[in-house]
C-alpha cells in the first residue's frame, strides 16, 4: 500500500528569498514542513512502500501542489538542519530533484488524489485507526490529510467531506503536524491492515 501525506499552508511561498537562519527565525513556517519531512523520512526504511510528501500551498499566489516522493531524496535527512536545508533546495526549485510542481487548486487536487487513494482526514474528531482497518487493509494507496501550523480552513474541510475522507482521530489532544505524521506511521507499522 503507497501511502501519502497532504498539508496546505497558507504561509509557505515560492519566490520569496529565504535562508536557513530565516526559516528557523520561522520565515512562512516552512520550519513546520521541515519537522513534517524530517519524521516522515524516518519511515521511509521502516515502513518499505512508496511514501509521498504533498505540500499544497494554499496563498491566492501559489495555488501550487508539490510532491515530493521519499525515493527521490538522496540524501540523509538525520536532522532538523538537513531537512531545511532539503527544503530549501526543494522550494527553490531545484533542477537536481525530482520533485513535481503543479498548479491547480484544493478542490481538483483533493479530486485527483480520490480517484486512487482512501483518503482520511486526520482531526481529533475523528474516529480511531482501528475502526479503519479493514478499509485500509482493502485500499492501494491512502492519502491522510492534515494541517499544518493552522487546522484545514472550513472551506478545505467541506471539500474533504464531500469526498467522503473519512475522519480520523489519533487522539483527544492536539498535537504538532510532524507529531501526528510519526503517529500515523507508528499504527500503521503495528496495524495488520498494513501487514497483510
Ligand atoms: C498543529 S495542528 C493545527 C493547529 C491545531 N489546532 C493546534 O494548534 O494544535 C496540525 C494538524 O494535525 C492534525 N491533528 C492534530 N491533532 C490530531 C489528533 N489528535 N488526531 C488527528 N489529527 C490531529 C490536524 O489535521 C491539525 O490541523
Amino acid at each position: 500500500m503507497d501511502i501519502s501525506f497532504l498539508i496546505p499552508s497558507e504561509t509557505v511561498r515560492t519566490g520569496s528569498k529565504k535562508t536557513i537562519k530565516s526559516i528557523v527565525g520561522g520565515q512562512e513556517r516552512i520550519d513546520v514542513f521541515s519537522r513534517c519531512l524530517l519524521n516522515l523520512y524516518r519511515w521511509k526504511e521502516r515502513l518499505n512502500t512508496k511514501i509521498t510528501l504533498i505540500f499544497y500551498l494554499s496563498h491566492t499566489e501559489e495555488l501550487m501542489k508539490i510532491s515530493i516522493p521519499l525515493s527521490n531524496i538522496n540524501r540523509k535527512i538525520e536532522s532538523e538542519l538537513d531537512s531545511t536545508r532539503e527544503m530549501l533546495k526543494i522550494l527553490s526549485k531545484d533542477q537536481n530533484y525530482k520533485v513535481e510542481f503543479e498548479k491547480t487548486n484544493f478542490r481538483k487536487l483533493l479530486n485527483s488524489l480520490a480517484r486512487n487513494h482512501g483518503l482520511y482526514y486526520l482531526t481529533p474528531d475523528g474516529l480511531p485507526i482501528k475502526i479503519y482497518e479493514e478499509a485500509i487493509k482493502s485500499e492501494s494507496a491512502v492519502c491522510f490529510v492534515l494541517g499544518s501550523q493552522y487546522d484545514l480552513t472550513t472551506e478545505q474541510e467541506k471539500i474533504l467531506f464531500d469526498l467522503d475522507a473519512k475522519p480520523l482521530s489519533i487522539g483527544n489532544q492536539n498535537y504538532l503536524a510532524s507529531h501526528v505524521i510519526t503517529l500515523v506511521c507508528y499504527n500503521l507499522s503495528t496495524s495488520e491492515a498494513f501487514h497483510s
